[in-house]
């Protein structure tokens, strides 16, 4: 869990030079799916039956971190959607775009940034954006902050919130 926030973090400094589409999206999505397919005995991946099962099975987990608790809340009551391109051997960026098209929320579910190993320079790399967007994870809102400087404080200041997993 640590090294995927840090990997988040690395991927969302990343991605603060080039603007469009969040490539957190779907990320939650796509762990969950690696995991069930390596759950899976290979010949099983390309049966349905067998990975509606899995697809049970694995949501059954009672000890899943929420963000991935919340995925199997969207996938489970629709497996038969998710295991017909699951059988196809697309990959699990492909996959959760694909059944994102009638479940919308499903690519919106990330996993939360954690900044405390991140150096205060690295954090002026990002945008106020993607400032914001954590500070936005974390369910706090920087009242009447304007300069980058004031939003950089905020996610310093509330670091202990990273990471709360409430549904
Ligand atoms: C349930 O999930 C936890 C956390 O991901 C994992 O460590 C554990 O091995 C899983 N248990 C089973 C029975 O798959």
């Amino acid at each position: 869990m640590r090294a995927l926030s840090i990997l988040s973090a690395a991927v969302l400094l990343a991605s603060s030079v080039n603007a469009g589409s969040d490539p957190r999206d779907c990320e939650v999505c796509m762990k969950v799916m690696t995991d069930i397919r390596d759950s899976m005995p290979k010949p099983d991946q390309k049966e349905k039956p067998k990975i509606e099962s899995a697809i049970g099975a694995h949501c059954a987990n009672e000890s899943l971190p929420a963000r991935e608790k919340k995925i199997c809340y969207y996938i489970d009551p629709i497996k038969r959607d998710v295991a017909q391109p699951f059988s196809l051997g697309m990959t699990a960026d492909r996959l959760c775009k694909r059944i994102n098209k009638n479940n919308p929320e499903i690519c919106g579910v990330k996993f939360p940034v954690k900044t405390e190993n991140l150096e205060p320079k690295d954090l002026t790399k990002l945008r106020v954006k993607q400032l914001k967007s954590i500070l936005l994870d974390r369910g706090v809102e920087c009242k009447g902050c304007v300069e980058k400087e004031e939003f950089i404080k905020k996610v310093q200041e509330t670091e202990h919130l990273a990471g709360s997993d409430e549904f």
